[in-house]
């Protein structure tokens, strides 16, 4: 199992089939899920849809949304990185609710987006938020990206960002 950043309380690291469980809690969560897509929690068959993909992306590619780990505990806390199912470079976080308000949001993220521009080489990559969504509008923020275009989503408006020097002229 590969380890691609360790930060003082977080491993980020590839998915394993025994995430399954730890990760259909994850989503079942009506307060996880509010602020993602449909704004509703998702079947355990979701949980274990997106365990194939990342397993697969993680072996071909290498690169996908980390699985981040509790160093401490050893618990599946969520992840944090890049999906492409966008068409675009779209990085994200989703983190079950016991580990919301300590950081690890911010921490996971500085981690993740640096393994994804050092070891990766990805670039122009792009993060989107609802505008209710404080928490993760602020960790965009502090990665140092700045709003870059608009949208909506099931009919809720969201915001694009981007780093400025690869977006000058936002997203087109
Ligand atoms: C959004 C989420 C990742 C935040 O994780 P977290 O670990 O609580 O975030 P952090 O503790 O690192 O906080 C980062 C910053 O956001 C702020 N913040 C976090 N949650 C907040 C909230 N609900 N309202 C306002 N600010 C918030 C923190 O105060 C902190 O700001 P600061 O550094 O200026 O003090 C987490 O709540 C989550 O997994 N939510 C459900 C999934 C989700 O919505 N994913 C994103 C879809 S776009």
């Amino acid at each position: 199992m590969k380890i691609h950043a360790r930060t003082e309380r977080l491993l980020l690291r590839d998915w394993e089939n025994s995430d399954l469980d730890d990760y259909a809690l994850i989503i079942t969560d009506p307060d996880v899920m509010k602020n993602i897509g449909e704004g509703k929690p998702r079947p355990r068959s979701d949980a274990e849809a997106f365990i194939k993909t990342v397993l697969e992306h993680q072996q071909t590619r290498g690169w996908t949304r980390f699985a981040v780990e509790h160093a401490d505990s050893g618990q599946l806390m969520g992840f944090c990185g890049i999906d492409d199912k966008m068409g675009r470079y779209d990085f994200g976080w989703r983190y079950s609710k016991n580990f919301w308000g300590s950081g690890y949001g911010y921490e996971a993220a500085a981690a993740a987006l640096w393994v994804c521009q050092n070891t990766f080489f990805l670039t122009h990559i792009t993060s989107q938020s609802y505008l209710e969504n404080a928490g993760s509008i602020r960790i965009i923020e502090k990665m140092g990206m700045v709003k870059i275009g608009e949208g909506t989503d099931f009919g809720r408006p969201l915001w694009v960002y981007g780093f400025k020097n690869e977006w000058p002229d936002g997203l087109r």
